[in-house]
C-alpha cells in the first residue's frame, strides 16, 4: 500500500453526513445551558469540526492542538507530544475534544491527561471512528461515529503521508 494505491469507500459522504448529524443531536442535548470549548486534534479532525459544529447552536469556543506521534507513513512512534499548543485557558471549562480516529488510543489519553492537569470544570471525546482491535491503552470515547476494521483508513481529513485527506467519503486503501 502506497499513496499509488487506489482508495475504496467504507462509509460515503451520505452516511457520513447522517453520523455527524446524530453526534451534532447527541452534544447538542448534553451541552444546553454550557458554553464548551471543543478542541480539535490537528491535522485530521479539521473536516468533522467543520461540519459538526454548524450543527450545533448553542455558544461554543474552538481550539485546535497538534501532537506529534506518527512519522510518515502508518506507524505511531508511541511517543506523543504536543507541538502546537492551545491559545485559550482550559481551567473551568467544559471541554470537549474532537478526534479524527482512535487507534491504539496512545494520542488521545496522553491529551486527556494534558488537559486534566489544567482543571478543566468537564472533559469529554467525541471520535468519528474507532478501531478498537489496535488499542494498547483505554480511551472512554464519549460521543462515537464509527466503528472500524483494523485497516488503514483515508479521506475527510485521514490522511496517508499527507494524501487523500480531501477525499469526501472515508474510505479503506488496498
Ligand atoms: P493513536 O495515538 O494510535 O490512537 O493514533 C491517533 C492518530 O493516528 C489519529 O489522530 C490519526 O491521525 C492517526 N491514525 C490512526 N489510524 C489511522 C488511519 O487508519 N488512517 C489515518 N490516520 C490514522
Ligand atoms: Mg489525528
Amino acid at each position: 500500500m502506497s499513496s499509488q494505491s487506489k482508495p475504496r469507500i467504507l462509509f460515503s459522504r451520505q452516511q457520513i453526513e447522517a453520523t455527524v448529524r446524530k453526534l451534532a443531536a447527541e452534544i447538542s442535548r448534553d451541552y444546553q445551558g454550557k458554553s464548551p470549548l471543543l478542541i480539535g486534534i490537528l491535522k485530521g479532525s479539521f473536516m468533522f469540526m467543520a461540519d459538526l459544529i454548524r450543527l450545533l447552536d448553542f455558544p461554543l469556543e474552538v481550539e485546535f492542538i497538534r501532537l506529534s506521534s506518527y512519522g510518515r507513513g502508518k506507524e505511531s512512534s508511541g511517543k506523543v507530544k504536543v507541538v502546537q499548543g492551545l491559545q485559550s485557558p482550559v481551567k473551568g471549562k467544559d471541554i470537549l475534544v474532537i478526534e479524527d480516529i482512535v487507534d491504539t488510543g496512545l494520542s488521545t489519553s496522553f491529551l486527556l491527561d494534558y488537559l486534566r492537569k489544567k482543571k478543566p470544570a468537564s472533559l469529554k471525546l467525541c471520535a468519528l471512528t474507532d478501531k478498537p482491535s489496535r488499542r494498547q491503552t483505554p480511551v472512554t470515547i464519549d460521543y462515537l461515529g464509527f466503528t472500524v476494521p483494523d485497516k488503514f483508513l483515508v479521506g475527510y481529513g485521514l490522511d496517508l503521508d499527507e494524501k487523500f485527506r480531501n477525499l469526501p467519503h472515508i474510505c479503506v486503501l488496498e
